[in-house]
């Protein structure tokens, strides 16, 4: 799966920019990625909850909302009950993981957990049953355009062992720097869902960009 990000995409089009990516065939997106910034949990400040409300009104593409704020226990539910598809908190700012994945749910909305770069998947291991989502911060969570960094994958690797042995049923997502460069050691490792974001909206064709990076995770796949 390839979810654009649409931190690189033009904000004064946002609607544009979604449906860029959402006509059926190889071009199409299969969720579109929002990136909420509170400007305390990482120094970055983006969109929110009124955004989103009328981002969900014209997306024909699930949304997949990664929310990088503080207190997701108070604020998360919130983008669940409007219909986003995937809901994901980071695992560093969730008071009660369990009862927040809870509520997701009974929202309506799959729940998503994310680890930055330097957070140990070990911490979460009793945590992620209750999750749909696992999403492996590959940069430093704040910004686009950053550079991947590598030693993530073996925490990729392991998610991908975790699921593949029964031990966890969730997707493995990964966000940050994905690119025609990295995409594909990414792949390898397990990785389900790749974010893309200056990789996509950079691109002169957003939807071209993301056939071909569908193209090189299918090649490098570990199950094809
Ligand atoms: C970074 C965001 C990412 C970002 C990825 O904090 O979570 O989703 O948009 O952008 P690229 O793909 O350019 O690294
Ligand atoms: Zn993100």
């Amino acid at each position: 799966m390839i979810a654009p990000s649409i931190l690189s995409s033009d904000f004064s089009r946002l609607g544009e920019e979604i449906e860029a990516v959402s006509v059926d065939g190889d071009t199409r997106a299969d969720w579109i990625h929002v990136d909420v910034m509170d400007g305390h949990f990482v120094p970055n400040l983006t969109i929110g909850l009124p955004v989103v409300r009328s981002l969900l009104q014209v997306a024909r593409v699930p949304l997949d909302c990664h929310l990088m704020i503080e207190d997701p226990d108070r604020w998360a539910p919130g983008y669940a009950e409007s219909g986003a598809h995937n809901v994901t908190v980071h695992a560093e700012a969730a008071r009660d993981p369990v009862m927040l994945a809870k509520n997701l749910h009974a929202a309506g909305a799959h729940a998503g957990l994310s680890v930055k770069p330097n957070t140990p998947l070990d911490d979460y291991l009793d945590v992620l049953p209750h999750y749909d989502t696992l999403l492996i911060m590959s940069v430093e969570p704040g910004f686009g355009g950053q550079e991947f960094i590598p030693e993530v994958l073996d925490k990729v690797r392991r998610a991908r062992r975790l699921v593949d042995t029964g031990h966890l049923r969730l997707l493995v997502e990964i966000d940050g720097g994905i690119n025609n460069d990295t995409i594909e050691q990414a792949a390898e490792a397990g990785v389900d869902c790749f974010v893309a974001g200056s990789a996509v909206y950079g691109a002169e064709d957003p939807g071209r960009a993301i056939a071909h990076l569908r193209q090189q995770a299918r090649r490098h796949g570990c199950r094809g």
